[in-house]
């Protein structure tokens, strides 16, 4: 008998492929992942921790959840089993089992391939079942090869868990220690994806840059060796990875920004500040200069590289002076999209008990004078494109009626009236207007682009 599986998930990619496999691990016991809770055999709630009140929106969806769960109960078929999984879970899973002891399973982010064996103890016995060890063996070693289909555009984890200690963030901590998934392990995944259809792979890593491996030959592979085998896939169109770290950007990886055209132009580099103070209590080993020295040996490898990234703004003891440095080099890099955040302390991290701690109107405003320049820049990267011609890998329906979205090599999303056919497909659209954050545009008749022998030549209609 087919279960019901609901799950939520908060945070960053590596949530959106935990996620992902943690249906995949549940669909050999018969659950199917549904749209909504109500009803459902199973609830998961993946949580992410990185920024403030992520405990307090777990708590209260749990209230909501509790009155879902006793309606079931009053059913024939009875029983709604409820997890807290990933990062909040790793670092308050006492608290959660004592707050909220209607929980039937709280675990990690490294465990989630024993579910089979947390599901049969939950059904067995009263109370929560919690599990945030960080086991010495990988869980990518017991993860089922059988995936569900993850669509055009797929997400494959290759590096997980953080080493460096910047000194406001709980990774290391939630994630645990670096560690690079097998080379062979990452192609062979890469290969199902495409057999099941996937054109464009997102490698994730907390710091995807550090993914180091050996290769077949015996020799350690960095990240650039593997995109270039990567590569080799017929049918893999396009690559991109995220998250990287300034400090790992090795030689051959910018190397490959040149030479591989399934490498798309487009390149997420946090910097977090723009002064040397901060970024040295930061702890980012590395000045605002080496940022700038390392954007332009890309730019020079990659000229129409799109530059992305995320600014920490009030960080503890953060000047007027240190603010102006942080707006001064996001000017000088000039990016195409950016995440901003407010300084938010997070326990058990250095900076969250550093004495110099900055009001929250300070920060406030520090948001918004940033977040007035990178949406600037963001405008004016969009608005250089209206009249060009860009090539969109189409992976989803629109909202409207006929209408595909698809992303350009430098990440737009770009929506165009097309046909359902050209799903999968990378097609020549000419934007004809830049939006917020998107761009529309026509599809070019005609005229159709392909890397993959797997993809036949398709003829469009002037409907198209
Ligand atoms: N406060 C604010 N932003 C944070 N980030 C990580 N930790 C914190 C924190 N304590 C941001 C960083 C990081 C992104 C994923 O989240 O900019 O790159
Ligand atoms: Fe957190 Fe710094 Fe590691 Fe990124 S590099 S995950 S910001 S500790």
């Amino acid at each position: 008998m087919t279960k019901k599986l609901f799950i939520k998930t908060w945070g960053c990619q590596m949530n959106v492929y935990d996620s992902a496999r943690m249906a995949d691990v549940l669909a050999p016991l018969g659950y199917q992942p549904v749209d909504e809770p109500d009803g459902a055999d199973m609830v998961i709630l993946n949580t992410c921790h990185i920024r403030e009140k992520a405990a307090e929106k777990v708590f209260s969806e749990l209230g909501r959840l509790r009155q879902m769960k006793d309606r079931k109960a009053e059913t024939e078929d009875g029983r709604m089993i409820l997890a807290v999984a990933g990062c909040v879970a790793q670092a308050e899973g006492e608290e959660i089992v004592a707050r909220a002891p209607f929980v039937d399973m709280v675990f990690g982010p490294q465990t989630y391939h024993t579910l089979p064996e947390m599901v049969a103890k939950a059904s067995r016995a009263a109370g929560s079942v919690l599990n945030t060890d960080f086991p010495a063996e990988s869980k990518f070693d017991f993860l089922p090869e059988e995936a569900g289909s993850q669509g055009v555009s797929a997400f494959l984890a290759v590096q997980e868990g953080c080493d460096k200690f910047c000194t406001f963030c709980v990774v290391p901590y939630t994630r645990g220690a670096e560690f690079s998934r097998p080379a062979e392990q990452i192609v062979a995944e890469a290969k199902r994806l495409v057999a099941g259809g996937t054109r464009e792979i997102t490698l994730l890593g907390q710091n995807v840059n550090a993914w180091h491996g050996d290769g077949p030959d015996g020799s350690t592979w960095g990240l650039g060796r593997l995109i270039r085998e990567l590569a080799e896939i017929d049918g893999l169109e396009r690559i991109r990875y995220t998250t990287s770290h300034p400090r790992d950007m090795a030689d051959d990886l910018i190397r490959a920004h040149a030479e591989v055209p399934q490498l798309m132009p487009y390149l997420h580099l946090p910097v977090q500040a723009g002064s040397d103070r901060i970024l040295a209590a930061m702890n980012r080993k590395h000045s605002a200069d080496d940022y700038r020295r390392l954007v332009d040996r890309l730019r020079s490898a990659k000229p129409d590289l799109a530059m992305s990234g995320d600014f920490i703004v009030g960080f503890p003891g953060e000047s007027d002076a240190d603010f102006a440095a942080t707006l001064k080099l996001v000017t000088d890099i000039g990016y195409a999209q950016a995440y901003s955040f407010k300084y938010s302390p997070r326990p058990g991290t250095p900076a969250s008990v550093d004495g110099a701690q900055l009001p929250e109107e300070v920060k406030e405003s520090r948001l918004a004078a940033l977040q007035q320049l990178l949406n600037a820049q963001q405008v004016a990267f969009n608005h250089g494109f209206v009249g060009r011609s860009v090539p969109v890998l189409f992976d989803r329906v629109g909202r409207r009626d006929g209408q595909l979205l698809g992303r350009s090599p430098w990440m737009q999303s770009v929506h165009a009236e097309a046909n359902e056919r050209l799903l999968g497909r990378i097609v020549e659209v000419r934007v004809d207007a830049a939006l917020a954050n998107s761009l529309a545009g026509t599809v070019v008749t005609g005229e159709y682009i392909t890397a993959s022998p797997l993809q036949p030549a398709v003829t469009l209609e002037a409907s198209a």
